[in-house]
């Protein structure tokens, strides 16, 4: 499920090639990003248990939603993002996993971004997202 309705991508975009564009992108950012990501699912497999709900801040594309809905095949992984194209991909990368794959639409920095999501995570992720937000005065 997603609140992304209204955001469609532009008709006929090869979404795949866009989300692969992406991951190559953020790879040459992060050194071995793919490392990190497996890193991160066992760091939770392990300090977590059971693991149903999981939040990822800044979840740009899904790249890391992916190998979460993978790796805790009965957990919800939900993913919030503000930006219109990003979310959109990952809506096409990730609607194989139905309504395991949640997707918000919502800017961290307003102050009711929280409002659309459940109250409990078992675990709260990112990569590459929070440094874009500066600390509250
Ligand atoms: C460098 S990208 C990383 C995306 C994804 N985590 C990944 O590793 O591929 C940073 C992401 O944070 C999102 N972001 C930045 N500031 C945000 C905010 N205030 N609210 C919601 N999303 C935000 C951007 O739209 C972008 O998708």
């Amino acid at each position: 499920m997603t609140d992304t309705k209204s955001l469609e991508l532009p008709k006929n975009i090869q979404w795949q090639q866009w989300v692969e564009r992406w991951d190559r992108m953020q790879e040459r950012y992060l050194v071995q990003r793919d490392e990190r990501i497996k890193l991160l699912v066992r760091l939770v497999c392990e300090a977590v248990s059971p693991v149903s709900r999981v939040l990822d801040l800044g979840c740009g594309t899904g790249s890391l939603m992916q190998p979460f809905l993978d790796a805790f095949p009965e957990a919800e992984i939900y993913g919030i993002d503000f930006d219109p194209v990003l979310l959109p991909l990952a809506q096409q990368r990730l609607r194989s996993y139905g309504t395991r794959s949640q997707l918000i639409l919502a800017d961290m920095r307003s102050e009711d971004w929280q409002a659309k999501l459940p109250k409990i995570f078992d675990a709260v992720i990112s990569a590459t997202a929070l440094h874009w937000l500066t600390e509250v005065q």
